[in-house]
């Protein structure tokens, strides 16, 4: 019997055309696939159509109740944020705050899943503090930063090509690493309380 493909999930991304944080969470996702995982993106358009996370409010749209059971399923996750007013977007915090319903169950939260993270911003102070802060946010959702992390200053020279593609150079070597760390930790799920 053929063994099931790792599923990855990846989350994140701004509503901007050419969104350097959503491209590249979708090139990690991409290099994850080459290999051999199957994946799902959820990006800048379908985390903004997500509505504010409200704890006493149980009711779930049909992309709230997607990003929840890929996540509960996703045996890794690719996590990409710009760098808004020094941290996290509102956006993509407010999906990450949607896995609160992940408390309970079998897998609570990230629970022993390796998680990709990804930071774009206009400077390099803002991409090294939000990639530290990202880390903190999954640690306390008991995920596994992997020990890669891509932050990038995007007003910088871009790292795409005309065609989409990633230029050859340090930021595509590291896509490859980080899809390379996430596929390489994927662990059974474990108890948890
Ligand atoms: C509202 C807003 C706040 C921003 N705040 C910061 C910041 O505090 N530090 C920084 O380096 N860049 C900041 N930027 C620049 C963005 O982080 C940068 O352009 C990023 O690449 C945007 O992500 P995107 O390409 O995925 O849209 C800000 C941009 C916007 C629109």
């Amino acid at each position: 019997m053929q063994a099931a493909k790792p599923f990855i999930v990846g989350i994140g991304g701004t509503t901007r055309a050419n969104s350097t944080s959503d491209r590249l969470v979708r090139a990690v996702l991409a290099a994850t696939e080459r290999e051999g995982a199957a994946t799902q993106m959820f990006g800048g358009a379908e985390i903004a159509a997500l509505p504010y996370y409200a704890p006493e409010k149980p009711d779930r749209t049909p992309g709230q109740t997607a990003l929840v059971e890929a996540v509960r399923r996703a045996d890794g996750l690719v996590i990409g944020t710009p760098g808004y007013h020094g941290g996290v977007s509102g956006l993509v915090k407010n999906a990450i705050d949607l896995l609160e319903d992940l408390r309970g169950g079998a897998r609570v939260y990230l629970d022993g899943r390796p998680v990709g993270l990804v930071v774009t911003a206009g400077g390099w102070q803002a991409c090294g503090v939000i990639l530290s802060s990202l880390r903190d946010i999954v640690h306390a959702l008991r995920g596994w930063p992997t020990p890669t992390g891509i932050a990038i200053n995007s007003h910088d020279d871009s790292p795409f090509l005309a065609d989409g593609d990633l230029k050859p150079g340090n930021v595509r070597d590291m896509v490859g690493v980080m899809a390379r760390q996430v596929l390489s930790r994927i662990q059974t799920p474990t108890a948890t309380s």
